[in-house]
């Protein structure tokens, strides 16, 4: 499989990083290959909702680091999604992206494509990730992806949390599964 990892969090060597890198030495082990676009190093802009994309075949008005992936977007077999937990939601860095998925919304419907959530957070409440996942739930819904797992890590503020748990296991496993 072709798969799209679309990060966000402003830290290269943070608690997402971990799950993403382990996700990918799992999924490369599996024989697929993985394009990474971190997000909060590139630069992208938030759609406007001018709806001039509506109006002209899909182009939208900006010419920014999403021109990377759109053909990766339509394309690829898989997107997974990378991001810390801000205030019970994406990071605003991903979410820029995604919103950016709206130009190009009916092709992403028309394709066949797998999706996974990859998250990670400092609280454990049993709600601190509710939010998260039935957003990430309704995207899956509507642009009719096929969802292959969820890790939702929580009491993982820093690093050295990540590292003493399970999750990255999981990350791998997820990825060597597919
Ligand atoms: C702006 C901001 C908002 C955050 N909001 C939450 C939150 O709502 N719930 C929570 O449990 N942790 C929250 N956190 C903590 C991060 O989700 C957590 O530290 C995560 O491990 C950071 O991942 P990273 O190292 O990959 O960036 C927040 C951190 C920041 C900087």
């Amino acid at each position: 499989m072709e798969i799209l990892m679309i990060t966000g969090s402003p830290h290269r060597d943070g608690t997402s990083n971990v799950l993403a890198c382990e996700f990918i030495r799992g999924a490369e082990e599996a024989g697929h290959r993985v394009y990474r676009f971190d997000s909060a190093f590139e630069d992208v802009s938030p759609c406007r909702g001018c709806d001039s994309c509506r109006h002209h075949g899909g182009k939208c008005i900006y010419s920014d680091s999403m021109d990377k992936i759109y053909d990766k977007i339509i394309l690829s077999d898989m997107i997974v999604f990378v991001s810390p937990l801000y205030y019970f939601g994406l990071s605003a860095q991903i979410k820029t992206v995604i919103d950016r998925f709206y130009s190009i919304n009916y092709e992403i419907m028309e394709s066949t494509k797998k999706s996974a959530l990859l998250a990670t957070a400092a609280d454990g409440n049993d709600w601190t990730m509710s939010a998260l996942e039935l957003n990430y739930d309704n995207i899956v819904r509507y642009l009719g992806f096929e969802d292959c797992g969820k890790i939702l890590a929580t009491f993982c503020y820093l690093k050295p949390d990540i590292l003493n748990s399970n999750y990255p296991n999981e990350a791998y496993e997820l990825g060597k599964s597919l």
